[in-house]
Formats: structure tokens, C-alpha cells, sequence
């Protein structure tokens, strides 16, 4: 299987209830690297580019409020099978509908406030990655 690059994302929920640390520790117990790691307040213009693709949807403004109402934590991963490894951990969307065990499950209230966000597809981790990190800050995590 390949190396793959995701963007998680510690959602404003995630920091608030003091759980960066612990969410941080499921990704890394599942063996994926931290290439690069940050905390920053998204604006609504910087959250609504982000998430551009769901502009014009039903849920789009309660989206960009809560993404841009705290801190966050982006995060670069690396892994074999990345991407989809980190949808299994992280769980379905909705967490009444995520499995057991998944971080979404243990820790999130509802659809829109769910803990944690990460890329659909190879080709998105890369452009999401680079939303948030330039290439120096991408730091070789080989140990
Ligand atoms: P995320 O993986 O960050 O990508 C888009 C986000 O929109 C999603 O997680 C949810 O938190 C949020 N969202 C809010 N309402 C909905 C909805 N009805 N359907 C899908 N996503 C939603």
C-alpha cells in the first residue's frame, strides 16, 4: 500500500473541551506520523475557502460560524493507507451513526459539531494540506 499525506483538523468542539491531547493520541497509537501540527482561529473568509465545495449547501453558514467560533488544530499526517485509515478511526460523519470505538463516536455531540475533520481522497489531502502548511513546515517524522 501506498504513503499517503490527510489533513486532520481539531475542531473548534475538540479544543474547547480540552481534548487535543487525547484525540492527538488515538491518531498517533494508530501509527500515523504528525508532519506538521498548528493552532489557529480560522476567520469566515479563511473557514469558507476551506470548506469552498460545500458553499451552497443546506448546512454551509452554521459550518464556517462553528469552524471559525474557537481555535483548531490542523494537523498533516502521514501513514500507509492514510486516507482512508483516518476515516475509519475518525468514524461516519454523524456520530450516531459512527462505530464503536471511533473518535467521533467517544467524543462528538452531532453532525456539525464532530470533533475532528479529515480529507476524503489522496488528491484533497494534498490541497488541504497545503491550505494550512507550507512544504518547510512539513517537518520528516522517520523515528
Ligand atoms: P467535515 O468532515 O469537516 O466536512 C464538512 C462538514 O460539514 C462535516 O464534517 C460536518 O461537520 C459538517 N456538516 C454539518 N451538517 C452537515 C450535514 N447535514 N451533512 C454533512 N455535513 C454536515
Amino acid at each position: 500500500m501506498a504513503i499517503e499525506r490527510t489533513l486532520a483538523i481539531l475542531k473548534p468542539d475538540c479544543v474547547r473541551k480540552q481534548l487535543i491531547g487525547e484525540v492527538t493520541s488515538h491518531i498517533q497509537k494508530a501509527g500515523f506520523k504528525i508532519l506538521g501540527m498548528k493552532m489557529i482561529r480560522l476567520t469566515s473568509e479563511t473557514a469558507g475557502g476551506f470548506y469552498a465545495v460545500h458553499r451552497g449547501r443546506p448546512f454551509f453558514d452554521e459550518l464556517i460560524k462553528f469552524m471559525s467560533s474557537g481555535a483548531c488544530v490542523p494537523i498533516a499526517l502521514e501513514k500507509e493507507n492514510a486516507v482512508a485509515d483516518y476515516r475509519k478511526l475518525i468514524g461516519a460523519t454523524d456520530p450516531k451513526d459512527a462505530e464503536d470505538g471511533t473518535i467521533r463516536k467517544l467524543y462528538a455531540d452531532n453532525k456539525g459539531e464532530n470533533i475532528v475533520h479529515g480529507s476524503d481522497s489522496v488528491d484533497n489531502g494534498k490541497i488541504e494540506i497545503s491550505y494550512f502548511f507550507s512544504e518547510r513546515e512539513l517537518v520528516a517524522n522517520n523515528s
